[in-house]
């Protein structure tokens, strides 16, 4: 099937160059010459596993072409429009990217007409398909020889893995009211062998902010706990919310063995970050404020995370006293491991933190590329080489994303004979024994001695 895809960001590029190795034949338009030049080359224009050998084979094949002018996607019959919505400054999201994408099609579906099916698979507030992108399309199509379809298709993509994740979906959710659409969709996903979830555009517009909210509030749900556990001679959120995993009704149907993926997010942290989470999570609130409800829920989970970089401070504090002229080592400035992504980064918050206390801060992180951040480096930090650099030259280390290299730094501070150096553990990735933790400080570990907690 010929498709189009507008927009090339990772959702947009993933999604084309997935439909491209299951058997379709994919434009991708972006407005972004640079992004463009580099897809045609082969070069992937972020971190994103799997997918540099995927555009490759798919450039290899000359079934995927990448081009600025959205005119190429003329002939194609279905078209995903995965251009992004970002929050304007009440949280609402801001639909004038996707407005423009719209009327930009509809110019060329006037004057080339045919049968298509519009997707869209950018994250948008329930309502916005049936109440916003529907009449850009009909009213003018109406007198035309021609018919546009629409169908909301949200992606449940996860940075990091991204690709795997369409390449072998855990579900499809299209929601349409047009059987015409919904048929061809089921056609276009056949190769995918995966449920396909047939409902409303709203019901699927607002399936994808649950989905990120719930995740986004098992992690706020976790970090309340963490606080408490803070405050309680003798409790550790590790320990108490491994119990909560052994709940039969968490397991997975593998007797157990494999733990559902769901329970990595019922773990305490330095917060949530990314594109999606925060973004999604504060739209939710906005839209349930249109429809006059009021999200006391979801305001909790967004206020806990916003104060979550502040309690690393403390414990920052609380290891070192005045920290003005200590140098910290803030270890992981993009949103989580496994990604150069910066956006929300709750390691970004914590360096904006220590910089307007006059702290010296150093950054590191295995996968940033210290252009991205030179910014930082113009307000004052250093951006270290390498992890043993930023170790060595730091009086404590803040571990504030889950990337791989960081679950060894025990190891390396006793190799560089830093062991006795603090460390705070923003992701509770470390596992140091129990008799060894006067250094080591942690979101949901308690320091409190039993004969002062009460
Ligand atoms: C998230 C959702 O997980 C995807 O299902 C969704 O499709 C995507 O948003 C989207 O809307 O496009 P992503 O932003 O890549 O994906 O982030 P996550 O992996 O969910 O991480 C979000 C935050 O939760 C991060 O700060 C991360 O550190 C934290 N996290 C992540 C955990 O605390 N535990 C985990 O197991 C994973």
């Amino acid at each position: 099937m010929k498709v189009g895809v507008i927009g090339c960001g990772y959702v947009g590029l993933v999604t084309a160059v997935g439909l491209t190795l299951r058997g379709h034949d994919v434009v991708a338009v972006d407005i972004d010459e640079t992004r463009i030049s580099q897809i045609n080359q082969g070069k992937v224009p972020f971190h994103e596993p799997g997918i540099a050998e995927g555009l490759k084979i798919c450039l290899q094949q000359k079934r995927l072409k990448a081009s600025t002018k959205i005119e190429s996607v003329k002939k194609c019959k279905v078209v995903f429009i995965c251009v992004q919505t970002p929050p304007q400054k009440n949280g609402a999201i801001n639909l004038q990217i996707l407005e423009a994408a719209c009327q930009n099609l509809l110019s060329i579906f006037t004057k080339y007409p045919m049968f298509r099916t519009i997707v869209i698979r950018s994250t948008v507030i329930p309502g916005t398909t049936d109440k916003f992108v529907t009449p850009i399309f009909q009213k003018k199509n109406s007198a035309k020889n021609h018919q546009t379809e629409i169908a909301v298709n949200p992606e449940f993509l996860r940075e990091g893995s991204a690709f795997e994740d369409f390449l072998t979906p855990d579900r499809i959710v299209i929601g349409t009211n047009s059987e015409k659409a919904r048929k061809l969709l089921a056609i276009l996903y056949k190769p995918f062998d995966s449920t396909i979830i047939q409902t409303t555009p709203s019901t699927a517009e607002l399936a994808k902010y649950t989905s990120n909210s719930l995740l986004a509030t098992l992690i706020s749900f976790s970090n309340e706990i963490a606080r408490i556990c803070e405050k309680t001679a003798g409790a550790d959120i590790e320990d108490v919310l491994g119990i909560v995993h052994y709940d039969r009704r968490f397991k997975s149907l593998l007797n157990g063995i494999l733990p559902p993926g769901i329970l990595t997010y019922l773990k305490a942290g330095c917060g949530f970050g990314g594109s999606c989470l925060p973004k999604d999570l504060s739209a939710l609130i906005a839209y349930a404020n249109s429809v006059k409800e009021e999200s006391l829920l979801l305001k909790a989970v967004e206020n806990i995370n916003n104060s979550q970089s502040i309690r690393i401070i403390n414990m920052l504090k609380e290891a070192l006293g005045d920290l003005r002229n200590k140098k910290i080592s803030v270890l992981g400035v993009a949103f989580k491991g496994g990604t150069d992504d910066l956006r929300e980064s709750p390691g970004l918050k914590i360096v904006d933190e220590l910089l307007t206390r006059k702290v010296e801060v150093l950054i590191f992180d295995p996968l940033v590329n210290p252009l991205f951040i030179k910014g930082y480096e113009e307000k004052g930090a250093i951006i270290m080489p390498t992890l043993a650099e930023a170790v060595n030259s730091s009086d404590a280390c803040i571990i504030a994303s889950n990337a791989k290299e960081f679950h060894k730094l025990d190891n390396l501070c006793h190799k560089l004979k830093r062991h006795r150096m603090v460390i705070v553990d923003g992701r509770r990735i470390l596992k140091i024994p129990k008799d060894k933790r006067q250094k080591y400080y942690a979101i949901g570990l308690s320091k409190v001695s039993a004969s002062s907690s009460d």
